[in-house]
């Protein structure tokens, strides 16, 4: 069978000459109402320049993958994600979905293996470019359009990743704190591989020793990342701080106030706010206004007050 949902279209721009891509490029074919895939090219040849000047000359700016080849072409991707962001070879709205989907395949990638140090070096690169990208895209509300609103722990972490740095952008932080907060956000609930999918993905209310489990996910997240290495001390105050609360009443150490390290109260902050506003198996996405509305009455001094109305006022100027 050949049928369109089994496909799906690849920018031709993001095609780099004679390169390999790893998973079979086709060419849509309309015939009247039908339409076909052509094998344009096989996963083991690189596309040479003659055969994209063939294309481009026929206007055609788009190639289709099997939808199962999605991660084989994200990898494929993910090292050119500089090249395609400094040439502008695609639009900046296509860039944020290029960044975001690049993340979520990290983000599975570590998840399945949190102990390989491998992705380290992915995840700098990914925050650096994500960086590269808000500074030219003015319209942050274009790329918190991106996000996903279904929450899973990888889009969870990468949503909070881009907020992060998109706050971090409206504090007028340096690049250099803006790089290793993302690097901490993005690893922030590292340590739930640690944790039993059982209670991971329990609907119902967690019982007190479930809790007590899934509390666990900070301080095994710290022990992974630095068993890990190559992590810069500061991208672990999110990792470690981000369930401390300003009253004292959050985990694990329950540090009060000024303990508390800047990026640990940026990542509090965020990783409730993209909770409350995505959908969980046991309640709808609040709109920003209703999430910001029970972070202020429910969670009462939680949240460091200045930073809180910051980002208020950042989420408003977003709109
Ligand atoms: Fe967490």
């Amino acid at each position: 069978m050949n049928t369109s949902d089994e496909y799906m279209p690849v920018p031709l721009s993001t095609i780099l000459v004679d390169t390999i891509i790893g998973c079979d490029l086709y060419i849509k074919n309309c015939e009247g109402d039908e339409i076909k895939y052509v094998l344009f090219c096989t996963g083991i040849n690189a596309v040479g320049q003659d055969k994209i000047d063939g294309l481009q000359k026929h206007n055609i700016e788009n190639l289709y993958i099997h939808k199962s080849d999605h991660k084989v072409y994200l990898k494929y991707l993910e090292p050119s994600l500089k090249k395609i962001i400094k040439k502008n070879i695609i639009s900046n709205t296509e860039q944020v979905q290029v960044a975001y989907n690049i993340a979520k395949n990290i983000m599975e990638d570590i998840f399945n293996n949190p102990r390989s140090g491998v992705y380290v070096e992915r995840v700098k690169d990914w925050v650096s470019n994500t960086i590269d990208i808000i500074i030219r895209e003015k319209s942050a509300s274009a790329i918190i359009k991106m996000l996903s609103y279904d929450y899973y722990t990888y889009t969870h972490s990468v949503n909070v990743s881009v907020l992060g740095l998109l706050f971090s952008r409206y504090l007028n932080m340096k690049c250099e704190d803006m790089n290793a907060l993302g690097v901490g956000l993005l690893l922030h609930d590292i340590g739930k591989t640690q944790v039993s999918s059982q209670i991971i993905n329990k609907k119902g209310k967690l019982t007190d020793e479930e809790f007590g489990e899934m509390k666990t996910h900070v301080v095994s997240g710290a022990e992974i990342l630095f068993h890990v290495g190559g992590i810069e001390d500061v991208a672990f105050f999110p990792v470690m701080q981000h369930h401390e609360r300003m009253n004292g009443k959050g985990y694990p150490n329950g540090l009060q106030g000024n303990a508390i390290h800047e990026y640990g109260k940026i990542a509090a902050i965020i990783d409730v706010y993209d909770a409350l506003t995505t959908r969980r198996s046991y309640s709808d996405a609040r709109n920003p206004f209703a999430a910001l509305k029970i972070m202020r009455d429910e969670m009462r001094g939680s949240f460091d007050e200045e930073l809180f109305i910051d980002f208020i006022l950042f989420l408003n100027q977003v709109k």
